[in-house]
């Protein structure tokens, strides 16, 4: 069984930060490397893993004392050769696949070869990014929802050369942190954003033409179907650069012009209308 893992979360940003949380918590994990390029980035990651960790504390969620050991177990550094030791490694950095094959090949040089080699990739290929390196049986999708400490699920995404070990090491490891995993098979967007993706995209034609303006589309998607939050605060939460380059990978995957983006997500992006992270998007924060 697994005890006292190394684990490691290579990007710090929205995702990372959140993975890291998660994994901290566990009673399993010794500690958690978080590597980014920037001091500076890494440091405002771990103080908003603080206030993440302080809002389950409020909510009783956990104590003062399990929080407080979580974010020691988190070490922060520019060092990807901090991972050497490490049983799983997530990569959560930026959606660009040439990024992520670098991060791989440094894996691949760097890594245990039986740790983990996973990505958080919301929507790029993992043969494409496997099919880069040596070690590619080890290589898997794991997909967080965001906010990671809350979401339950893990969408869990085989490679065709991904060993079977490793699918069941990965099982294994969701289930530690008190997540779900549910698998499937590697095609563009995989589950969540081959479906998700097009209903943000058409929520976004729907207001550049007019229709309705954003508070009534999506409190006509959150009252009638029931959802959490409207597809355009959700667009805003995802981040919007993020809706974009995952509609381009389904519109570029399949060939097919019901996945063209919507221009006004792209005008967004030019003027960097990113969501809650630059502080507007569809809405102000
Ligand atoms: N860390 C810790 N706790 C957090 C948190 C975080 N980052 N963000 C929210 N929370 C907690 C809050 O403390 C609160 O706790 P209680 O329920 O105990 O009160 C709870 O989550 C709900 O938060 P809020 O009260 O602030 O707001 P809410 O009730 O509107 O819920 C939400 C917020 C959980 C985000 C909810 O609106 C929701 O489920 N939205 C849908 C999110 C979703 O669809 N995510 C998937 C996006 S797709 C994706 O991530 C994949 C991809 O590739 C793009």
């Amino acid at each position: 069984m697994i005890d006292k893992n190394i684990i490691s979360v290579i990007g710090s940003g929205t995702m990372g930060n959140g993975i890291a949380h998660v994994f901290a918590l566990s009673e399993k994990v010794g500690n958690v490397y978080l590597v980014d390029l920037d001091i500076d980035i890494l440091e405002k990651a771990k103080s908003l893993i603080e206030r993440n960790l302080q809002r389950q504390v409020q909510k009783n969620i956990i104590s003062d004392l399990i929080a407080k050991n979580a974010l020691n177990k988190i070490i922060c550094t520019t060092d990807i050769e901090k991972i050497s030791t490490s049983d799983l490694i997530i990569e959560a950095v930026k959606e660009d696949i040439n990024v992520k094959k670098t991060v791989f090949n440094q894996l691949d040089e760097l890594a245990k070869d039986d740790a983990i080699l996973a990505t958080n990739t919301s929507s790029i290929s993992i043969d494409k990014i496997a099919n880069s390196i040596n070690k590619n049986e080890n290589v898997i999708g794991m997909h967080f929802m965001n906010p990671v400490p809350v979401m339950k699920l893990v969408e869990i995404i085989k490679g065709s050369k991904t060993s079977d070990r490793i699918v069941r090491r990965t099982l294994d490891y969701v289930n530690l942190i008190n997540k779900i995993p549910i698998e499937c098979n590697d095609s563009p967007g995989f589950v969540s954003n081959r479906i998700l993706m097009p209903m943000i995209n058409e929520a976004a034609f729907t207001l550049m033409e007019g229709v309705a303006e954003a508070e009534a589309i999506d409190g006509i998607m959150k009252l009638g179907m029931g959802h959490p939050m409207g597809p355009l605060k959700l667009a805003d939460l995802i981040g919007i650069d993020v809706c974009v380059s995952i509609m381009k990978v389904l519109f570029e995957g399949f060939d097919n012009s019901k996945y063209k983006v919507c221009p006004l997500l792209e005008e967004m992006q030019k003027s960097n209308k990113l969501g809650v992270k630059t502080k507007e998007g569809f809405y102000k924060y």
